[in-house]
């Protein structure tokens, strides 16, 4: 695997790569999990060549603690890129994605993407997002790039804003990997202690319920009955919503026969945690 920091020699080696066959792209803030590497065996397995990025991005974290506490485990996520047989890694500085900082950032119209669910709780999450994954398109100019269903409304706002800015990436959104309990992988769970962790898998316990009772007509008793359980089971409950699992319109209402993506957030001990599942 070879390592670059700087882009413009990162281009150069990519051009190169890009002329053999077909370049895959796995961005990530680094603290690998199984979930991650899964994105790169599938990356590895669809192109002639894979890159991942370690960044942890700035701009996207709206409360200052939560970047300062995010896990940083460099030597080990570079021992598991190689592991993978990954490429290439890109792992830039700061200054190489905001040259000119990031106080004043390109605006994306999202649309309510921007502000419901993950939006509301994160204000401005979502254009931090937008801005180093834009940067990072630029950078690497991939023909797929490779996310995962955990961030579902992260993956839904990177297709608007390929869209918004005419980008020609394919977007391969993969299945959420998880834990034997059935806790949704994620670099966040390292900051859980291990009673905590097996208690967390309540939330995919919660997805799993729902996804056998829902029933036609109104989903509130669902919606109580979720945000009761997960308080019961040590969880602050953020948010427990469904929506259309297309547009990630909210509903309140299921008609028998749209698609629908139930969506949670919530606290244990102070770790934020989400995940999702299309329970129709
Ligand atoms: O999902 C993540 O790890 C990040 O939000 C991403 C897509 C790498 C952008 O920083």
């Amino acid at each position: 695997m070879i390592i670059f920091k700087d882009h413009t020699a990162l281009k150069k080696h990519l051009f190169r790569l890009k002329t053999e066959g077909k370049l895959g792209f796995v961005p990530t803030m680094g603290a690998l999990h199984a979930g991650h590497l899964q994105l790169i065996r599938t990356a590895k397995e669809e192109n002639t060549a894979v890159v991942s990025s370690i960044f942890v991005n700035p701009a996207q974290f709206n409360d200052p603690r939560d970047f300062q506490k995010y896990p940083i485990t460099l030597e080990q996520d570079i021992r598991l890129l190689e592991r993978e047989k990954c490429d290439v890694l890109f792992l830039p500085e700061v200054s190489e994605i905001y040259p000119d900082g990031y106080s004043q950032l390109e605006h994306y119209n999202l649309g309510t993407l921007d502000t419901m669910l993950e939006g509301s709780s994160r204000p401005g999450h979502f254009q931090g997002v937008c801005q180093v994954v834009n940067r990072l398109l630029d950078m690497v100019k991939p023909h797929l790039l490779y996310l995962g269903q955990k961030d579902y409304q992260q993956c839904m706002v990177i297709q608007r804003l390929m869209n918004l800015t005419g980008k020609s990436v394919a977007l391969r959104i993969c299945p959420t990997q998880r834990e034997e309990s059935g806790l949704a992988m994620s670099s966040r769970n390292m900051r859980l202690t291990p009673a905590a962790r097996e208690k967390a898998s309540a939330i995919f316990q919660l997805l799993m319920y729902a996804k056998s009772q829902i029933q036609l007509g109104d989903l509130s008793g669902l919606q109580q009955y979720g945000t009761q359980f997960l308080s019961q089971q040590g969880f602050k409950p953020d948010y427990v919503s469904f929506a259309n699992a297309g547009s990630l319109e909210l509903r309140e209402n299921w008609d028998g026969e749209e698609s629908l993506v139930m969506l949670i957030a919530a606290f244990m001990e102070e770790v934020r945690l989400i995940d999702n599942m299309i329970i129709t």
